[in-house]
């Protein structure tokens, strides 16, 4: 299967799923890596590993709907069975979301339906809440809020930093996000009507 992965970041995940391919645990691999932000070490990332990357500025188009164009054209061009949104810091436009429908996953680091959008570990820890954790979802067109597939949780300590809990949280990442594309790769994982499905089991 081809996989396209959208980043703005460090990649780590892009990392986990990268090393994954190449350790032949998923039936897979990485054919082109995309950000919105040059620079960043998530496309180092994809040179070290020989994968071709794209740098598609949301700066230099006039409209969101006119950026996403612009980002659907280069993934088309893959011709992808699988689009992973990896710290992919976008809000997508409908008809993004609907052109890749059941084919995009996104995770998200909360306990959803818990905290959808920004600084979620920082929100968790002044919520006073013990645990957090992590979320991998198929992507509709409701932010953070398509049907859940895997979710991960860790815990908050008393004497907790942020940085302590996104440390915690990314290990848990490493770990699910590729198990879960795995499962799409071999066929296991579908979206129907808006619910996640795994061996024909709804989740
Ligand atoms: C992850 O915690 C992910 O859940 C969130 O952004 C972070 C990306 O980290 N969406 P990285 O770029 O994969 O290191």
């Amino acid at each position: 299967k081809k996989i396209v992965v959208l980043v703005s970041g460090s990649g780590s995940n892009l990392q986990a799923i990268i090393d994954a391919c190449q350790q032949h645990q998923i039936n897979g691999q990485v054919v082109a890596v995309i950000s919105n932000k040059a620079g960043v070490y998530a496309l180092e990332r994809a040179s070290q590993a020989n994968i071709p990357t794209h740098v598609i500025s949301h700066h230099d188009y006039p409209s969101r709907e006119i950026f996403d164009q612009a980002v659907a054209t280069i993934i088309d061009t893959y011709h992808p069975d699988l689009i992973i949104l990896a710290g992919y810091m976008r809000i997508l436009t409908p008809d993004f979301v609907d052109h890749y429908a059941g084919k995009m996953l996104n995770i998200h680091p909360s306990l959803l339906p818990k905290y959808p959008g920004l600084h979620t570990h920082r929100r968790a820890i002044e919520a006073g809440d013990s645990e957090h954790g992590t979320t991998i979802h198929f992507v509709t067109q409701e932010l953070d809020g398509g049907p859940i597939i895997l979710q991960a949780k860790v815990p908050i300590f008393a004497d907790d930093e942020e940085q302590d809990v996104i440390d915690r949280i990314l290990v848990q990442e490493h770990q699910i996000y590729p198990l879960v594309i795995k499962w799409f790769c071999d066929n296991r994982l579908k979206m129907l009507n808006d619910a996640a499905y795994l061996d024909d089991k709804r989740i």
